[in-house]
């Protein structure tokens, strides 16, 4: 990664919670703003929890902590999408990961998705809930893939051991290996 912002973290090293958390976040993942919509207007959180579930159906899944307003909004609506951010959104990744009321005030949607997708989104998928299940203080919820789609050559927003970053330059390091390829 380039930069590295990190985010507060507890400092209690015999704590198996932040032994958890040191570890896991060694796993890199993308980041992602989860939304959904409420008879109040859009809801969202920012989500690193995000994985590919199915190809047959097509199916994705989010770990969203159970007592979070979005958990509720997305198993009330049935309906959710998953707007993955790139490498120059960090501010949305912070701003939808801090509780407020106008999540969504300055914040441009397209306008051809009745569940809200972000219009910055590097990726996105719409998805109609097909399971929850639970999973400890979260809730695991599967999304039946209505649609997706993608913007070519874009790169993505990292986040690894509590820091956003971005990759290095692909092309300066020789080019990707295909995992296909394996
Ligand atoms: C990079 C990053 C990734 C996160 N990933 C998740 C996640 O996968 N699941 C989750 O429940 N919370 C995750 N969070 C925390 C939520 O974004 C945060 O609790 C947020 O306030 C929830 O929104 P709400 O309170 O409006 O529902 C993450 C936060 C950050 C900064």
């Amino acid at each position: 990664m380039d930069s590295v912002k990190r985010l507060a973290a507890p400092a209690d090293p015999d704590d198996g919670v932040f032994r958890f958390r040191q570890a896991i976040s060694r796993f890199s993942t993308g980041v992602a703003v989860i939304t959904t919509r409420t008879v109040d207007g859009p809801a969202g959180m920012t989500a690193s929890a995000v994985a590919s579930l199915s190809m047959d159906p097509l199916q994705l899944l989010v770990c969203i902590g159970s007592n979070l307003p979005t958990c509720k909004a997305i198993t009330e609506a049935g309906s959710f999408a998953v707007n993955v951010l790139g490498e120059d959104h960090e501010h949305l990744a912070r701003h939808f990961a801090t509780r407020r009321k106008d999540k969504f005030s300055g914040v441009e949607l397209r306008p051809d998705s009745d569940v809200p997708v972000l219009a910055d989104a590097i990726a996105h998928f719409v998805c109609s809930v097909a399971d929850t299940l639970p999973g400890g203080d979260h809730t695991i919820v599967v999304g039946d893939v209505l649609t997706c789609d993608h913007v070519p050559g874009t790169n993505p927003l990292v986040y690894f051991a509590s820091a956003f970053g971005t990759l290095h330059d692909p092309a300066a390091a020789g080019g990707w290996h295909f995992a296909s390829a394996m």
